[in-house]
């Protein structure tokens, strides 16, 4: 195989700093299973990772890219062949592994995802690690006994990648969808996803020193972590849960245990990247829309075109600064090659 176009990762006077390079095979790290890469995506993980705001690379130098969708061009282990479509997320991808922003990625075989059927190489990656986060968050609530009759659902960094699509899912599932946003324009966009009701930021007081204030909410999803998810531990009633999955708003959390010991509500955390692949198997068939896979279905969005926009591979950079400062929407998808 000949070179190929990777976009990877240095240490340079003590930054990363992310450009397009030439690679061959001989200079990824190992694995079994070489992939063509189709389609990659940008989630925050992504963004922290290229422009250094947060120190999640272990490894210089390294590939970008935490998720990929594509087809196999070789395999060393018997699971896999070549023309397999498949898609992998998550585990040391893109931090301490070369990732998916190449256009041949190498890979450990456990961390190998058959393409489900029904779901294409590019919806994929419209949900990517974020499709799949949502889906595991809700999933955990579940678990916790949520129902859409229990009351209302919150979703905070309502117009992220996983925001939106937490909103698309749990709107199809039946449930009242508040979405909390920093964005005053985003109203239209949250709504025609689902969201039965948009709350503003700025409009919320999230300071208050009491230790309970009034139960607004049966569940909720937060990617926002600091002062939003100690109000949402304030605010969420008898024996809710929140999914506590991202810290785009900061990584302190300063509460009580009143909402623990006096309302039974549960913290529950999500961490998508180390999801163990029996599960991981069964909520990507679930994404799909596939009844087999033995849990309820209902993720899978109608409308992937509308919550996803794609880049090419050469306009990757471009995403990351704005991703950093909260202004995108939805999912971005990289298209990498193929179809
Ligand atoms: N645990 C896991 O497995 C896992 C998996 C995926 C993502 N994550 C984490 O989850 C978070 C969201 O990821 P993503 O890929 O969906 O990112 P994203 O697309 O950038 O979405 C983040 C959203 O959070 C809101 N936000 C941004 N800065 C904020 C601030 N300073 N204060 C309050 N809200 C802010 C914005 O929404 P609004 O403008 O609508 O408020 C933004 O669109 C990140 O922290 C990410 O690292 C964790």
């Amino acid at each position: 195989m000949t070179a190929f176009r990777a976009y990877r990762i240095f240490e340079e006077n003590g930054k990363s700093q992310g450009r397009f390079v030439e690679l061959s095979l001989d200079d990824l790290a190992p694995g079994e299973v070489v992939i063509q890469a189709h389609y990659s995506s940008v989630n925050y993980k992504d963004a922290l990772a290229a422009t250094g705001a947060g120190k999640v690379i272990r490894r210089f130098p390294c590939v970008g890219g935490i998720d990929v969708s594509g087809v196999v061009a070789s395999s060393a282990d018997a699971r896999f062949k070549a023309g397999d479509a498949v898609l992998v997320t998550g585990y040391d991808m893109g931090v301490a592994h070369d990732g998916g922003y190449a256009e041949y990625v190498r890979v450990p075989a456990d961390w190998v995802v058959p393409l489900p059927v029904d779901l294409s190489l590019f919806e994929a990656m419209a949900l990517g690690t974020a499709g799949f986060t949502a889906a595991l968050a809700i999933y955990r609530l579940e678990q916790n006994e949520l129902s859409p009759d229990k009351g209302k659902v919150l979703v905070t960094g309502a117009t992220g990648g996983v925001g939106s699509l937490a909103i698309r899912m749990l709107a199809q599932l039946g449930y009242h969808v508040v979405a909390l946003t920093g964005k005053g324009s985003a109203q239209e966009y949250l709504k025609s996803l689902g969201a039965s009701e948009v709350l503003l930021r700025d409009s919320v007081d999230m300071n208050s020193s009491r230790p309970l204030e009034k139960a607004l909410w049966a569940g909720a999803l937060d990617g926002v972590g600091g002062n939003t998810l100690a109000w949402l531990a304030r605010t969420v009633q008898q024996d809710g849960a929140i999914a506590s999955y991202g810290n785009a708003g900061g990584v302190e959390l300063h509460t009580t245990v009143f909402p623990f010991i006096l309302r039974g509500v549960k913290l529950l955390g999500v961490d998508s990247a180390a999801t163990a692949m029996p599960l991981r198997k069964k909520l990507w068939q679930r994404l799909a829309g596939d009844p087999s896979a033995g849990l309820r279905t209902g993720l899978r969005p109608h409308d992937f075109e509308q919550l996803a926009h794609t880049v090419p591979f050469a306009e990757l950079d471009g995403v990351f600064p704005k991703m950093i400062a909260g202004e995108t929407q939805g999912r971005t998808v990289v298209k990498i090659a193929g179809e």
